[in-house]
């Protein structure tokens, strides 16, 4: 079980605000404007010590105030110990994160707490440009293999050392020899552990998608970032003379890709909008699952506003496969009678209404 109590303050309109939440699911209701993405965002906060909004803390912390936190009593590795955790932001400055009495840095963290988010923004994942494609696969992969994340830091460290030499506009051949093969080393690991973690995914994501959206063919194919049909230290030798003259690495993982298509067809063109949330929300859901499969233990799931956009019977779709998962899912919508009655009897749900960032009536995973 991830997050068993939750105490937020002063983030956007929640002064004060303490829940309880269910192992399993988690219905947040209430008008627009009373705070329900207000409790996801300090979730998010919990989880990667940063807005999914904004990257400037300020307009996370509420107004006139100098500081938010977040604090939960966890037991992120199932140890059966719950463990308290605690996440400061300044309206300046790095955030300050504690879990069981240590100070921790981020990537500890977001190890801790593997979080998924389904909301408006998710839709970039289809329509928007492919650096939100690199961070979807690398979310996998950062959770999948312990080691990526020195080496993704390792690759953009050369990468702004090369790129740095090419704004300079002249470069030694022996230094550019050694940079290229520093570039190349780090740039096939990253895209070995990328397509590997891809490989996995796909059956995973079938499986989702045949539940939420039958009867669409939805490929999903990666792109390296280069012509891979050529090596990357020859594809680096020819385009050489170009690099220098753009003052940046046009090839490399740095531009890497996952190309989804429906029925043969881009799927940002092609699909609907509700047709686009679902293989978004595969997409996601397809992470969970195979997070789990990995590391036996649950993620997070943060999902604003899940009615919107569905139909009743997508609804109930998604809601089933969401309970099936075993996350632990937190759920936004402005009328909770649009989702109560898609859940089994047995799941442990627990409803909030908020009115005005605060609480108004909970009941509990039992109610
Ligand atoms: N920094 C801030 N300080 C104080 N209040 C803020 C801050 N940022 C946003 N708000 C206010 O917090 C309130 C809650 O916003 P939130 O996005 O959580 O609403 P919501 O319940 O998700 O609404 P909707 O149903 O429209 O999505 C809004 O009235 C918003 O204007
Ligand atoms: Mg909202």
């Amino acid at each position: 079980m991830a997050i068993s109590k939750l105490r937020i303050h002063r983030v956007r309109n929640l002064s004060a605000l303490s829940l309880v939440p269910s192992p399993a699911i988690n219905l947040i209701y209430g008008e627009n404007g009373s705070g329900k993405t207000s409790v996801l965002e300090a979730i998010h906060l919990l989880g990667l010590a940063r807005s999914f909004r904004t990257s400037q803390a300020r307009h996370l912390i509420q107004a006139e105030q100098s500081d938010c936190v977040v604090y939960a009593e966890v037991d992120p590795l199932n140890q059966g110990e719950q463990k308290p955790l605690g996440v400061e932001r300044l309206l300046e400055g790095d955030p300050r994160i504690r879990f069981a009495g240590k100070d921790i840095d981020l990537s500890t963290l977001a190890e801790l707490i593997p979080l998924q988010v389904i909301n408006a923004d998710t839709f970039q994942l289809l329509e928007g440009s492919p650096a939100h494609r690199r961070q979807f696969l690398d979310w996998g992969v950062f959770h999948a293999d312990p080691m990526f994340i020195q080496l993704w830091r390792g690759f953009r460290r050369v990468l702004k050392q090369r790129n740095s030499l090419l704004k300079c506009g002249k470069i030694d051949p022996r230094l550019r020899e050694v940079w290229d093969r520093e570039f190349v080393s780090f740039a096939n690991a990253l895209t070995e552990h990328r397509r590997d973690y891809l490989a996995r995914l796909i059956p995973v994501f079938d499986q989702s998608l045949e539940h939420l959206l039958p009867g669409i063919r939805i490929e999903l194919g990666f792109q390296s970032g280069w012509d891979s049909k050529r090596g990357l230290d020859e594809v680096l030798a020819t385009s050489f003379e170009r690099d220098l003259a753009l003052g940046y690495t046009a090839s490399g993982p740095q531009r890497a890709d996952l190309r989804v298509k429906a029925d043969g067809h881009s799927a940002a063109e092609r699909l609907s909008r509700g047709q686009k949330k679902l293989v978004v929300s595969a997409l996601k859901l397809a992470q969970g699952n195979l997070f789990q499969a990995m590391h036996k233990r649950p993620c997070v799931y943060l999902i604003d506003d899940l009615p919107s956009e569905l139909d009743q019977q997508h609804n109930q779709l998604f809601c089933s496969l969401l309970e099936q998962s075993g996350n632990q899912c937190f759920i936004t919508c402005v009328d909770h009678r649009a989702l109560l009655e898609h859940w089994r009897p047995e799941t442990a749900i627990a409803t909030f209404h908020i009115a005005d960032g605060a609480l108004v009536k909970a009941t509990g995973p039992a109610g």
